[in-house]
């Protein structure tokens, strides 16, 4: 065979192999999320006598390796709100459960869906990830949705808002979806 006649060949074989693969997924614009909100979580921590108020309880104790609470579960079903105010409507619930689980420092795994049941919205949003309290902000994966976020995907931008002693605390969530159908 000629070597141009070869060469000839050999370009086709890769140019019909690409033809052959699917088409390269669209780049993802980090800038421009297919949905946005902002909305603020509030966990109340039960102590005991406040039955009325809180919205979390701790399931399980720490261990006792380290001094960081390793491995105590706390279960919450906490208002989501979209101002800063505890008192303000509930525009959904974040029910789901943290344990922690660092031995050199306070750090929790979260793993909750957002349910939403109002008028305007009806729907469930599934977010987990790690929580690495010491950093100013952390990104949880928004791993599905249903309902009015059927098949979302995204992130959960977290960011501590307020810490009361034990007894409560407030993140605030900057959810991105990227996928939305
Ligand atoms: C409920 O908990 C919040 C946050 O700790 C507190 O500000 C509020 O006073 C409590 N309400 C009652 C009725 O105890
Ligand atoms: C949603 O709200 C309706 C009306 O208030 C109620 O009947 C229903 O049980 C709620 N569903 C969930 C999953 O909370």
């Amino acid at each position: 065979m000629r070597s141009s006649t070869r060469k000839l060949i050999s370009f086709s074989l890769v140019f019909l192999l690409e033809a052959a693969l699917p088409p390269a997924a669209e780049p993802i614009n980090l800038e421009k999320p297919c949905r946005r909100f902002v909305l603020y979580y509030h966990d109340n921590l039960f102590g005991g006598d406040d039955v009325a108020n809180a919205t979390s309880a701790t399931a399980t104790g720490p261990t006792r390796l380290g001094d960081y609470l390793f491995g105590q579960l706390v279960v919450f079903d906490d208002p989501m709100t979209r101002s800063r105010s505890l008192a303000s409507p509930a525009v959904a619930r974040a029910q789901g459960f943290y344990f922690y689980d660092m031995k050199t420092s306070y750090n929790a795994w979260f793993a909750y869906t957002l349910v939403f049941n109002t008028t305007q919205t009806k729907g469930t949003l599934t977010i987990m990830g790690a929580d690495m309290i010491s950093e100013k902000t952390r990104d949880l994966s928004v791993v599905g949705g249903t309902g009015d976020f059927f098949m979302a995907r995204g992130v959960a931008t977290l960011r501590t808002d307020a810490v009361e002693g034990i007894k409560y605390f407030r993140l605030k969530m900057d959810i991105k979806l990227y996928e939305c159908h």
